[in-house]
């Protein structure tokens, strides 16, 4: 089933408020003041869909916040029933809860990822798409999210990321530990602010 709102209508509004409300009580948790916009959801959902390809699962939303992105990756055409977001802040819970029927809406904290996906009965996720905002966190709290990412995703399948920045939101020390390949795409001048799409993959004989 759709999302029940769309870009410009009032919950979408209401969500701008709200995530700005969050922004305000937790700037370095939230690490945007205002919600992804339309071209760069359009951008995820087109390297998500690109990511899944051959991989069976379901595709893993971190960090979904009022939903721009979970609305772009169900505009793209991934199934309801084979997205689930995670996100940590209940009050964002309740707004996605209320305006997303039919993907699964988990609150829980990212750092705890496989088990959070073992507990939904969710291993083995096709992709995971993360809007963290990983050059806001803390180096351990990175090193502990991105490790449970790799963690959970089988060999050859992606983590599709965007950044802000100009460097890959995946720090170099970890890349290189973990093996991992990052692929950047274009960069969207026209979000505010511009940011890049990475997919970083392990590949399978790493
Ligand atoms: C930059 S916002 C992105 C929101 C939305 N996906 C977008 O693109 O507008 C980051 C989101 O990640 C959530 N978040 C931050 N740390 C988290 C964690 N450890 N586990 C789950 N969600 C987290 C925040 O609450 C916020 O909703």
């Amino acid at each position: 089933m759709p999302p029940t709102e769309s870009p410009g209508s009032a919950g979408s509004r209401a969500g701008t408020v709200l995530f700005l409300k969050r922004w305000l009580r937790r700037p370095f948790a939230i690490g945007s003041v205002v919600p992804s916009g339309r071209l760069l959801g359009e951008a995820i959902a087109r390297a998500t869909l690109a990511a899944i390809d051959g991989h069976a699962g379901t595709v893993v939303e971190l960090g979904a916040g009022t939903g721009p992105v979970t609305r772009a990756l169900l505009a793209a055409g991934i199934p309801t029933n084979r997205l689930a977001v995670v996100e940590r802040e209940p009050e964002l819970v309740a707004f996605l809860r209320r305006h997303f029927v039919g993907p699964r809406i988990v609150e829980g904290d990212a750092i705890h990822l496989p088990r959070l996906l073992r507990e939904e009965g969710l291993s083995a996720p096709a992709a995971i798409v993360s809007s963290l905002p990983l050059l806001s966190l803390p180096a351990e709290v990175v090193n502990g999210i991105v490790h449970g990412i790799f963690e959970a995703l089988p060999r050859g399948a992606a983590l599709v990321q965007f950044t802000y920045g100009p460097n890959p939101p995946v720090p170099r020390a970890l890349r290189d530990r973990l093996q991992l390949v990052a692929t950047p795409g274009r960069r969207i001048w026209r979000n505010v602010p511009p940011a890049v799409v990475w997919t970083f993959r392990r590949p399978e004989g790493a």
